[in-house]
């Protein structure tokens, strides 16, 4: 899927492909440096990381681990109340392991200090996050990322791995959808 084959439904392309996938290569540049030697997991926060995921675990020259996590957060409607549910738990045991969270993006960050905390709990040898896009502007709880991609604004995005109403997560870029798709005129 591309922006010709969403017609009046996207508004604008916020970050194309190339720029994405130009970060994940920086990233996995980065990441290959710092945990050079070591045995490095790397945890995927489904849906929205697969992309990501995908992408970045191709980028490493490391040779990783990769594991899946689903999450959800309770509250109404479509803002995060930082109480979350475990759908799906992660295959592998992490005590000792070199951990890295795969997150498409932190917008309160609440979902993600819940799963920080949820995963410290297990005693990883270290625990790092890796997120491709960050919303500063909507952050209630504050996060130390090691690696980010881009800070947007505080819009809603698709794209990327990144959907509404489950759609446009194949996307290969980031962008923002016409009001008309929110149900309006
Ligand atoms: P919190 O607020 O806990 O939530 O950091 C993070 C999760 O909420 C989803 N999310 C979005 N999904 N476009 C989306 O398609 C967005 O702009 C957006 N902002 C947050 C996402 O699943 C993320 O992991
Ligand atoms: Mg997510």
């Amino acid at each position: 899927m591309d922006a010709a084959d969403m017609g009046k439904d996207l508004e604008k392309v916020l970050i194309s492909e190339d720029e994405l996938q130009a970060k994940i290569k920086e990233l996995a540049a980065q990441i290959d440096a710092d945990y050079s030697g070591k045995d490095l997991l790397l945890v995927g926060v489904l849906k929205g990381a697969v992309m990501v995921v995908a992408d970045l675990a191709r980028a490493l020259h490391l040779a990783v681990e990769t594991d899946w996590m689903a999450v959800s957060s309770y509250g109404a409607g479509t803002k995060s109340s930082g109480v979350v549910r475990i759908l799906k738990d992660l295959d592998t045991d992490i005590t000792n392991r070199h951990v890295l969270i795969v997150e498409d993006i932190i917008d309160s960050g609440l979902t993600l200090s819940w799963l920080l905390d949820n995963l410290k709990s297990r005693n990883p040898a270290s625990l790092e996050i890796c997120a491709a896009l960050r919303k500063p502007d909507a952050i209630k709880v504050p996060i130390e990322v090691k690696y980010v991609g881009f800070d947007i604004p505080n819009e809603f995005v698709i794209g990327y791995g990144l959907d509404y109403a489950e759609r446009y997560r194949n996307l290969p870029f980031i962008g923002t959808l016409a009001p008309h798709v929110y149900g309006g005129s």
